[in-house]
């Protein structure tokens, strides 16, 4: 490809400067410049009056919707259960899948372990590595317990060569790890930034939706926990999911928040071990950590992602503070937790105007569903009361401004697990309160938060 001479947009006003300046010359924004590549073809402003088009194309055939074949996309499962799981079935000819994790999480593991399943069911696959050398990859393999792998390695970062490999060497399935070390001769900015970033995923989803091959693209995250580069990443792939969990402890949860063949939130589990990611397939008990006697400020929350339930403890603590209390929140939202206390102190009359609060969810799991409202709460009130929730307590239920409890999707089944799992109180929304009584369940539905707290002995 030729060069072509590149010049910087800026991303607030769309102004444009021949070379690279901290300041945009049109709207005066810091920083908002970046790298571009000219539009192709004639200049697009050229354009005025009715029939303006016609000299530019052909004009193209369409088609009522009844009269184009609904043909179901073809897919590949990996046969590793939990990945097919957020994938919606497996592998999908021509998908762009994005997935992003903090570094040493395990992204890489798990799609070496998934690249080697498809091709030992006849898929031919590359896998590109820009963050190490194929020495470091075959380690890795080794370390996997896959050591007669034929598994295509190409250690690279340029994108024109990593292009003409894969149209070359036609794979059924392309990773790219991580798109964040891959680079283009066509523009002067460095790996990983904006420029770079954009236009390499840009160039191999070209690719992969002209080809039908399949690509993974492994992106880093920063520290806020979102994909490193332009969000316009999200907008590009057919796919996106998130590694989470806590680098410590073993369990890996990967999720789909974007999927176009298949739901979103779908969870997938696994365990890290000595051999790699091992799948989960009975996730339901592994966020709860164990205390022998109820401890103030825990409250176990039953959450639904995707489609099964999962229990995960809600740690709060609440503690003397000063004239600026701090609220923190992990794996919750912290706009979220200023409401909830808000909604506390007027609705259920209790403060902590001035204390700190500091809200876990144990396990590093996110969790962004509002269902989680009503376990956060009580586990803030049971913290400043100093007073632990009864022993096999579980809760669950979207609180809103007005102090009303709001029913969860799918609440019977929430219930039926953490009945199985020897939960034996719940404090629920009026709404999802089971019509049979759940055998060893004891069950208080609520309309108000109020009422939620007067359910629970020394809260209310
Ligand atoms: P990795 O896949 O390299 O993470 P990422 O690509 O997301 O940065 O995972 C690295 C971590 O996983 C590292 O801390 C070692 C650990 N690990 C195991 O515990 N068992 C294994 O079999 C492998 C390969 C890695
Ligand atoms: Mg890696």
């Amino acid at each position: 490809m030729a060069k072509e001479k590149t010049f910087f947009t800026c991303t607030e006003c769309g102004g444009s400067s021949p070379r690279w300046l901290g300041k945009c010359p049109s709207c005066g924004a810091w920083n908002t410049l970046i790298e571009s590549l000219p539009e192709a073809g004639p200049g697009k402003n050229r354009l005025s009056g009715a029939g303006q088009y016609a000299g530019l194309a052909q004009a193209q055939a369409v088609m009522p919707l009844a009269a184009i074949e609904a043909t179901e996309v073809a897919r590949t499962a990996s046969g590793i259960e939990e990945l097919d799981r957020v994938l919606g079935g497996g592998m999908v000819e021509g998908g762009v899948v994005l997935i992003g994790g903090d570094p040493g999480i395990g992204k890489s593991t798990l799609l070496l372990q998934a690249m080697d399943a498809l091709q030992r069911v006849g898929l031919p696959t590359l896998y590109v590595t820009g963050e190490e050398s194929g020495a470091q990859v075959a380690l890795r393999s080794r370390r996997l317990g896959l050591d007669a792998s034929q598994v295509n390695v190409l250690a690279e970062i340029q994108l024109e060569k990593i292009l003409a490999t894969i149209e070359a060497t036609q794979p059924a399935v392309a990773v790219i790890d991580s798109i964040q070390t891959i680079y283009s001769d066509q523009l002067t900015s460095a790996p990983g930034s904006v420029a770079q970033v954009r236009e390499c995923a840009a160039h191999l989803t070209r690719l992969a939706k002209a080809t039908g091959i399949a690509v993974v693209l492994v992106g880093h995250v920063t520290k806020e926990g979102a994909l490193a580069g332009p969000r316009v990443l999200e907008h590009m792939v057919d796919t996106v999911l998130y590694f989470e969990g806590d680098t410590h402890s073993s369990f890996r949860l990967v999720r789909a928040i974007k999927n176009r063949f298949g739901a979103v939130n779908e969870i997938g589990v696994f365990a890290m071990t000595e051999k790699g990611l091992k799948g989960v397939a009975n996730p339901s008990a592994i966020f709860l950590s164990q205390h022998s006697e109820p401890v103030p400020g825990s409250c176990v929350l039953v959450t639904l992602e995707g489609t099964r339930p999962l229990l995960v403890e809600i740690q709060a603590l609440v503690d003397g503070g000063g004239p600026s209390p701090r609220r923190l929140s992990v794996g919750l939202e912290r706009d979220r937790l200023a409401m909830l206390l808000a909604v506390l102190h007027r609705h259920a009359g209790v403060a902590c105007v001035d204390q700190d609060v500091f809200v876990n969810a144990v396990g590093g799991v996110r969790i962004s569903e509002p269902a989680a409202d009503l376990a956060v709460m009580l586990s803030i009130t049971s913290s400043l009361r100093g007073r632990a929730l009864p022993k096999g307590f579980i809760a669950f239920g979207e609180v809103g401004l007005a102090g009303e409890v709001r029913p969860a999707p799918r609440g019977q089944e929430r219930l039926k697990e953490a009945a199985k799992l020897g939960f034996s109180m719940a404090v629920v929304p009026k709404a999802n309160a089971p019509k049979k009584p759940i055998p060893g369940l004891e069950i208080h539905a609520v309309e108000r938060v109020d009422e939620a707290m007067a359910a629970v002995r020394g809260l209310g």
